[in-house]
């Protein structure tokens, strides 16, 4: 039986069969990004279909490519939800644009780990000066400081253990929080519609989910300033210490813009750690006409924004900025001696900034991506969705049988249809739209999902798909009507 050892190849793919390989990758990715709608945006799979089409064990032999890429095709393909396709509007749609695909093979190919400067000057050094264009074209003060983290969630977990090294008194680095009676109770607010990685970041820190104040909103589901000023006062009447404030610029639900100039002044009175989530609406910054969401930003500790939401790079990546990154050292620095390098004085080493010490090269396919569209293509793209977004939402206004049930700010539509028998029944509403949820994506041409804005059960539409265009948001108008006639 022929072995790798008795084969004599114990070495990787030649460059030859590498070359004929890529060749085959090149011209699946060309023709998916040529037509995705080939593909159902929704896939007709069920829990389990796809492990059932596996093997239980890995194969102890080597296999063909044409075997694996023959498998990609059956087997993946057809059974993922596809991200990249332009009828995809659910969550907040996103793009793997070509020329981060590109970019991910060459991340690929030198396979660095910029752990420290010494071993990735490269990938040190073009984050930082990527980041540093990203700033200026959002719009953000020269005095924050970027690093890239995989995902808004690390970023935001990370801001908010800076904002307790802010707390110097309590040497929380050096002695921890659990067992000390000295510690007072710790408290983080948002309002009420944040991301949950704000409560899930607060858990890991060891605050305790009662650590998270989840401030009311008005009716447009922004942070009340008046509401958050009394859940400070009433926490340090009791003896609970603000850490800090975490403003939604874009919230998930309904992507609300928190009053961060009011915020602001609270959190510089109190003295407390203002971190600004801006993961998904931060990329409309760079337009001039919408530059006034960052108001007040500059007076934050931090801000994070996600270039994998709209800014058309592939998963992963989030930047996360802060003008205290001597606290994000002091959070995170501990440099065992085989870490040790010459160069520390000068030289930034990302390890210091976030728990993970290996580092992809991310900062590449941002720098890409900011090449090949130019920061004006970008712009245009994002004002793009955003009109689109506009468009669909006169359909639902001029529609008596839809209600929109919060203000379209962005590239992002809620609403529900509201047949006559069932007004005013918010459960029957929210079963009645569910069904046409699933009636409308289980069609394959557009995929939706839903969200509750004050417990009502709406219908998200989210676009950021490159491909997406006028002619999809018209389709995906016509089926969600289509099947609020017949369920
Ligand atoms: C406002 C906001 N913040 C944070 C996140 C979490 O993003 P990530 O998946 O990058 O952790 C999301 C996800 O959609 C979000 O909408």
């Amino acid at each position: 039986m022929a072995t790798p050892e008795s084969s004599g190849n114990l070495g990787d793919m030649s460059g030859d069969e590498f070359r004929r390989a890529m060749q085959l990758v090149t011209d699946r990715i060309a023709e998916f990004l040529d037509d995705p709608e080939r593909w159902r945006v929704f896939p007709e799979t069920k829990p389990g279909d796809v492990r059932a089409g596996l093997p239980v064990q890995a194969p102890q032999l080597p296999e063909s490519f044409d075997a694996i890429l023959a498998d990609f095709d059956r087997l993946i393909m057809p059974n993922t939800t596809h991200w990249n396709h332009p009828g995809f509007m659910a969550w907040f749609a996103t793009t793997g644009s070509g020329a981060g695909i590109l970019a991910e093979s060459l991340i690929a190919m030198l396979n660095v780990n910029a752990m420290v400067w010494r071993s990735g000057p490269a990938e040190t050094e073009l984050e930082e000066v990527t980041l540093g264009w990203l700033r200026e074209l959002i719009g953000l003060p020269r005095d924050f400081d970027g690093v890239i983290n995989d995902t808004a969630s690390s970023s935001t977990l990370y801001a908010l253990a800076a904002a307790r090294e802010l707390l110097t008194d309590l040497r929380l680095r050096e002695e921890g929080l659990a067992g000390r009676p000295d510690v007072p109770r710790l408290a983080v607010y948002c309002s009420e519609e944040a991301h949950s990685s704000v409560d899930k970041a607060v858990i890991t820190l060891g605050l305790g989910i009662t650590g998270v104040r989840h401030i009311a909103t008005d009716s447009d589901y922004r942070m009340d300033p008046n509401a958050l000023s009394a859940a400070i006062a009433e926490d340090r009447a009791r003896g609970v210490r603000p850490m800090a404030v975490v403003a939604t610029v874009g919230t998930t639900s309904t992507t609300s813009v928190d009053p961060v100039p009011a915020i602001a002044d609270i959190c510089a009175r109190e003295g407390v750690w203002l971190h600004v989530d801006a993961s998904y609406a931060g990329a409309a910054a760079m337009l001039p006409e919408m530059r006034h969401i960052f108001t007040g930003c500059e007076r934050a500790h931090s801000l994070v924004v996600n270039p994998h939401k709209w800014m058309f790079v592939p998963m992963d990546c989030s930047v996360l900025y802060t003008r205290r990154p001597d606290l994000m050292k002091r959070a995170f620095s501990l440099v065992p001696e085989y870490l040790v390098t010459s160069e520390s004085d000068v030289a930034r080493n990302l390890m210091d900034y976030g728990v993970s010490l290996g580092r992809r090269f991310r900062a590449l396919k941002l720098w890409f991506i900011m090449r090949y569209f130019g920061a004006a293509g970008m712009a245009a793209r994002i004002r793009e969705h955003i009109r689109l977004a506009g468009l669909l939402e006169t359909w639902v206004d001029a529609d008596p049988a839809f209600e929109r049930l919060a203000p379209r700010e962005f590239s992002v539509v809620l609403f529900r249809h509201v047949p006559p028998g069932l007004a005013g029944d918010d459960a029957a509403l929210e079963a009645h739209n569910a069904r046409i949820l699933e009636r409308v994506n289980a069609s394959g041409e557009v995929f939706l999902s839903h969200t509750k804005a004050r417990g009502r059960y709406g219908l998200r539409v989210a676009i950021g798909n490159l491909r997406t265009r006028e002619t999809h948001v018209l389709k995906a108008w016509h089926l969600i009507r289509k099947a609020a006639e017949t369920v």
